[in-house]
């Protein structure tokens, strides 16, 4: 790990408090010149460091873009065996599946600034420009088909928790559109290979609007088209009323997926059964479920999700119904 990185790892974790140089210097075994050096140059790659005199070094702001430094310094490395930061890349997705076949170790997460082939559920085009976050997580660990496509949720759930750490109350509309006040601002798209025994990997592929890109870089509008007509898409920043760090909200979601996910692998969806509740969207309304070739599979009012991470419908006043797949419309939308 080079000196910048061990530096805002050691910050990063005093949680904004200043850390003196000498401090710093004496855990990383180098001169604090060196340590102040290595600050002037953070500082120069859009890091916020103050160097607060006879107090130390203190990280206020982490860089506005994506920057591999910055994810690589914020995770946990025990965890994540293997970090690629793109500029631009065809599908990140893509880039997790070809290093699944070189042999990757994992975890291992994919990020890239810029997609150029990015791809949604249902073969949508996901539009990719600059100001967004595109992730994808490659994970190995051999589970049963059944479990696999709750994992899904679970990812939802972590970015409508990153987006709770934000101030912006956020809700997953089932499976796995991440919705605020009716207007999509995050997808999840997952990939599985699998054989007899079971699923033997997954690609989890969350594309999250954070940055509401200029029109010159985005003319159709960020991933407009891959939301339903009635609803355009929301941006963190128009939320938060400011640019957001797209470094350290990657990190914040690599690092609720962490936790989730041991906690999923561990325990499979049934502990996430409340969490997913409480956010989820269309909670009490009455919904139709349609199959990928637009054709009617159920209608009814959306009660919750299972222990499976099945969608419960009440489809008469006495009957629930559970659904593994489908796209979910409002009955007044339809
Ligand atoms: C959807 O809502 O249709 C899912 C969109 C998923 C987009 C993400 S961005 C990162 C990853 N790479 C892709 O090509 N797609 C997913």
């Amino acid at each position: 790990m080079s000196l910048t990185t061990e530096i805002v790892k050691a910050l990063h974790s005093a949680s904004g408090q200043a850390v003196s140089g000498e401090v710093l210097a004496e855990q990383l075994g180098v001169s604090r010149m060196a340590i102040s050096k290595a600050v002037s140059k953070l500082n120069a790659n859009g890091y916020q460091i103050d160097s607060r005199p006879r107090v130390g070094y203190a990280l206020t702001a982490l860089p506005q873009t994506i920057n591999a430094e910055a994810v690589s310094a914020l995770v946990d490395s025990k965890f994540w065996k293997h970090v690629a930061v793109f500029e631009q890349v065809g599908s990140t997705n893509d880039e997790a599946r070809k290093a699944l076949g070189e042999g990757v170790a994992t975890p291992a997460v994919f990020v890239a600034r810029e997609q150029t082939q990015g791809r949604g559920r249902l073969g949508r085009r996901w539009t990719s420009s600059l100001g967004g976050l595109y992730v994808s997580i490659l994970v190995t660990d051999r589970v049963d088909i059944a479990q696999a496509s709750s994992l899904s949720l679970v990812a939802g759930l972590c970015v409508a928790e990153v987006l709770g750490e934000q101030g912006i109350e956020a809700h997953v509309k089932w499976p796995n559109d991440v919705i605020v006040e009716g207007h999509k601002i995050a997808g999840i798209l997952i990939e599985m290979t699998s054989d007899v025994d079971g699923v033997n990997s997954l690609v989890i592929g969350i594309g999250l609007n954070v940055n509401r890109p200029n029109s010159a870089e985005s003319p159709n509008g960020a991933n407009e088209q891959a939301l339903d007509s009635h609803a355009k898409p929301a941006y963190i920043s128009d939320r938060i009323g400011q640019i957001a760090s797209e470094s350290g909200l990657c990190a914040s979601l690599l690092d609720s997926f962490q936790n989730k996910y041991s906690q999923w692998l561990a325990q499979g969806f049934a502990p996430f059964v409340e969490q997913f509740s409480d956010v989820q969207a269309q909670r009490g309304e009455e919904v139709t479920v349609s199959n990928p070739l637009g054709d009617v599979v159920a209608n009814g009012i959306v009660r919750g999700v299972d222990e499976s991470g099945k969608l419960l419908l009440e489809t008469a006043p006495t009957e629930i119904v559970s659904i593994s797949s489908g796209e979910v419309t409002l009955r007044r939308n339809v």
